[in-house]
C-alpha cells in the first residue's frame, strides 16, 4: 500500500474478506452507543430519482471518531430490476483514512448493506424484543428475509420461520436454503397474516413504497411481539403502527427528512432512536405484553461501522486489487 494507491475489492472479495454477522452485530452496537453520545458525524442522505417511480441512488456520509470510520455509500434501488435479473440494491463504498482524507478503499456494498440492515433489526430487537422470542414471521424472502433471519439466530433462540412472500417459487427456495443454513423450521404461508399472527419477531422486507400498501391491519400483531419495518411503512396500515406501544427509529433526524418527501405519512410518535436505546437515554421494552416496533431507515453509520473491518481483514488475506489514485 502506497499514498498514491487504492484497494479495489469486489463483491466476491468483500463477502470473503467479510466478518461473521455476530461481528457486525457487535460493531453496529459500539456505533450506535457511540451515536447516542453525540459523537458520530451523519448529514441526512442526498438522493436521486432517476427514472421511474420508486428508484433512487442515495449518498450516504458518516464518520465515527471512535471506530477511525469515515466513508460514503453511493447506493442504488431500482425495484423493477429483478424483470432484467439484477438486484434490486447496488452500489460502491468508498472507505476514507481519518488522518489524511485519503481513499483506502472502494468496495462493492451490496453484501455489506445486506449484512449491515439485518444487523441493526437484531440490535433494535436486542433491546425492544423479548429474549425468549422463537417463532419469525418474514413478509418477502429475498435478500433481506435471509439476513434478517440470520441475524435474528444470533441474538435469539429461533426455532420457526413462517415465510411469506408474493412470489411462491422465491418463498419455497428460501425456506429450503434457510432450514439447510440455519436448521430451521421454514414453513411457507399462503396469507400475510399467516406471517404476522403467533409470531414473536416479525420482518416486512418487500418493496419500499411511497404510497404504502397497508397489507397489515390492527388486530394482527399479537401482543408481546416486535415487528421490524426494513421496508418502511410499505406493509402496515396506520392503524396497526398505531397498536404499537414503543414505536422507535434509527435516527430521529433523517425520518422527519423521509416525512418530508412524503414517506411515513402515517406513523405514530416516535419513542426513542437506537443510539438512545443502546446508550440506555430512553428504555427497550419493560413488559412482556408490549407490543414494539423499529422502522430503521438504514444508515450511513451502518456502513461505516463495518467497512473498516472488511477493509482491514483483506488487508490481511492480501485480496483485492491495487489501483493507481
Ligand atoms: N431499511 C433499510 O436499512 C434497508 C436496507 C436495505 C434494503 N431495504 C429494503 O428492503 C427491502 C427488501 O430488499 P431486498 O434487497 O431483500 O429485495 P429483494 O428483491 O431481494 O427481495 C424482495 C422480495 O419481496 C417480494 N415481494 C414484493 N412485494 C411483496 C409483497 N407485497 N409481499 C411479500 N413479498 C413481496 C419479492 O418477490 C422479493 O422476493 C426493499 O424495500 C429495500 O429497499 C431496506
Amino acid at each position: 500500500m502506497t499514498a498514491n494507491q487504492v484497494l479495489y475489492l469486489s463483491r466476491g472479495e468483500v463477502e470473503s474478506a467479510g466478518p461473521s454477522m455476530a461481528e457486525i452485530i457487535d460493531a453496529l452496537e459500539d456505533a450506535f452507543h457511540e451515536k447516542g453520545e453525540g459523537r458520530v458525524e451523519m448529514p441526512p442522505k442526498p438522493g436521486i430519482h432517476p427514472g421511474q417511480g420508486d428508484n433512487f441512488i442515495h449518498a450516504m456520509p458518516a464518520y465515527i471518531p471512535a471506530l477511525k470510520s469515515a466513508g460514503i455509500k453511493w447506493v442504488a434501488g431500482f425495484p423493477e430490476n429483478h424483470k432484467r435479473n439484477l438486484p434490486y440494491i447496488t452500489g460502491l463504498l468508498i472507505l476514507n483514512d481519518v488522518e489524511t482524507g485519503l481513499p483506502l478503499a472502494v468496495m462493492d456494498c451490496v453484501w455489506i448493506t445486506a449484512m449491515r440492515t439485518g444487523a441493526a433489526t437484531a440490535l433494535s430487537a436486542k433491546y425492544l424484543a423479548r429474549p425468549e422470542s422463537t417463532v419469525v414471521g418474514i413478509l418477502g424472502t429475498g435478500v433481506q428475509g435471509r439476513t434478517n433471519v440470520e441475524a435474528l439466530n444470533v441474538l435469539f433462540p429461533l426455532k420457526k420461520v413462517m415465510a411469506y412472500d408474493l412470489d411462491k417459487g422465491a418463498a419455497h427456495r428460501y425456506a429450503g436454503e434457510m432450514a439447510e443454513r440455519f436448521d430451521l423450521e421454514v414453513e411457507v404461508v399462503n396469507e400475510p397474516r399467516a406471517a404476522v399472527t403467533g409470531c414473536d419477531l416479525v420482518v416486512t422486507a418487500g418493496p419500499i413504497l411511497k404510497q404504502p400498501h397497508q397489507t397489515i391491519k390492527a388486530g394482527w400483531l399479537d401482543e408481546g411481539a416486535f415487528a421490524s419495518l426494513v421496508d418502511f411503512d410499505s406493509y402496515w396500515h396506520p392503524a396497526a403502527m398505531i397498536e404499537a406501544d414503543r414505536f422507535c427509529t434509527d435516527d430521529l433526524a433523517q425520518l422527519r427528512h423521509y416525512q418530508e418527501v412524503g414517506y411515513f405519512a402515517g406513523i405514530p410518535p416516535v419513542h426513542a432512536d437506537l443510539g438512545e436505546l443502546v446508550s440506555g437515554q430512553k428504555a427497550g421494552r419493560e413488559s412482556a405484553g408490549e407490543r414494539t416496533m423499529a422502522a430503521n431507515l438504514g444508515l450511513a453509520m451502518d456502513d461505516m461501522a463495518t467497512a473498516p473491518l472488511i477493509y482491514r481483514r483483506a488487508l490481511e488475506m492480501k485480496i483485492g486489487t491495487w489501483l493507481p489514485l
